[in-house]
């Protein structure tokens, strides 16, 4: 058997040097950073597809972070470098940054300068460099954590003060967003943004994404503290090609649009989950009809596992989630249809040495899964995923643990 790779976090220490050095090979003729911010990628727990429905979602924010030493300019130029594409140096005017015009990685640093100066706050240029232990394409958010962490930076030296408490985070959220929207034109649904700005060390947040809640409806921070139960969550980087920004994540949104302008309902939220067999009913039986109906039943039934997944944590029986996170896959991967071969190979290898639940995590077609495995089945566990790519002759794939971590800072 091929050893299982790790993909460590770094220390905040370890980070912080990283993009202070970088900074100086870029930027440094001109002085040091104003200083240094980081942001947290994240796994959901569950409540997947979900955040674009009004729904609620579990995320936990993961120990790998991204990092960004940045220093403000005063004549509206972004200037941009970063350990993962070394020879691109990425450079715009911030008064330039315009939806459908601004392209590559730095749409999403430079689209959230744009997008809080379009919400009435005072941003300049800035030179930023970024490092990040966060796996990029992997359906950890590394977009996200990017996003994030030049939030609270901009935040940082112009001193907007919203990085201060959850209601001004919230509005940062909301920046990173349409960055990410508008910007670098993924038709993402928040839950990542979320999760790197609100989420707390030690809990997972419950998001309930309908709109125009206030920040302390729409997040509760539920502790999750899996060590004092004696769990691990394993998380899984399949290293199949992920990518949002491709069609099938758009057609699913559209999908649900479709379904509740048929439905009569603003969201798929409004269906309660003992109303869905009328619902399914009126999508009608025609072939089309038929894939409208499966996303439906993804929908409403996800909403419902999330409820009760919340629930039982909250009840101190977190060893008892499996079930729902299994129940969860079957219905991302029959229904959504959204899983992968390489998805669908850990969540049966991880269940067949012992795990207590599995599931396919984030956007899926690739990406990354995770599996609650009790402490000492760990290795066992980690063994049986790397026999099983091995077997399947598929590429290594890169095992992370994931301990509810802080969010951006
Ligand atoms: C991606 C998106 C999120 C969410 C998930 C699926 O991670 O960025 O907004 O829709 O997929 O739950």
């Amino acid at each position: 058997m091929t050893s299982p790779q790790w993909l460590d976090s770094w220390s905040a220490d370890d980070g912080a040097a990283r993009v202070r050095t970088l900074f100086t090979e870029a930027f440094g003729d001109d002085g040091a950073p104003d200083g240094v911010w980081s942001a947290p990628g994240r796994v959901n727990l569950i409540g997947e597809h979900t955040d674009y429905n009004a729904g609620l979602a579990l995320p936990v924010a993961l120990p790998h972070r991204t990092y960004v030493a940045l220093r403000s300019r005063t004549d509206g130029l972004v200037r941009l470098a970063s350990a993962q594409a070394p020879d691109e140096r990425w450079e715009t005017a911030l008064d330039e940054v315009t939806p459908g015009v601004t392209h590559g990685w730095g749409a999403y640093v430079a689209g959230v300068a744009w997008a809080l100066r379009a919400a009435g706050h005072e941003v300049s240029g800035f030179d930023a460099v970024v490092d990040s232990c966060v796996p990029f394409g992997a359906g950890l958010s590394s977009s996200a954590a990017l996003e994030c962490a030049v939030a609270v930076a901009l935040d940082a030296v112009h001193s907007l003060g919203l990085a201060a408490d959850d209601a001004g985070r919230a509005e940062l959220v909301t920046a990173c967003v349409r960055a990410e929207n508008e910007i670098a034109g993924a038709p993402t649904g928040g839950m990542d943004q979320a999760a790197s700005l609100r989420c707390s060390a030690g809990h997972a947040l419950l998001l309930d994404c309908r709109p125009g809640l206030t920040a302390l409806e729409s997040a509760e921070r539920v502790p999750f503290d899996l060590a004092a139960a004696g769990l691990t969550l394993l998380v899984v980087d399949t290293r199949a090609e992920h990518a949002l920004v491709d069609g099938q994540y758009a057609q699913r949104r559209a999908a649900c649009e479709q379904a509740a302008d048929i439905l009569g309902v603003a969201s798929l939220r409004e269906i309660a989950p003992d109303e869905l067999d009328v619902a399914l009913d009126k999508l009608g039986g025609t072939e089309d009809a038929e894939v409208l109906r499966r996303r439906v039943r993804h929908v409403v039934t996800e909403i419902a596992r999330t409820a009760e997944f919340a629930n039982l944590v909250r009840a101190g029986r977190a060893t008892e989630v499996g079930p729902l996170m299994n129940a969860s896959h079957a219905s991302l991967r029959d229904d959504y249809e959204v899983s992968a071969h390489e998805l669908d190979l850990v969540v049966e290898a991880a269940l067949g040495a012992g795990a207590l639940g599995a599931r396919m995590t984030g956007g899926g077609f690739g990406g990354s899964a995770i599996a609650l495995v009790r402490a000492a089945d760990v290795d066992g566990v980690t063994a049986a995923v790397q026999t099983a790519f091995d077997e399947a002759g598929l590429a290594a794939p890169g095992f992370l643990l994931a301990p509810p971590s802080d969010p951006a800072r």
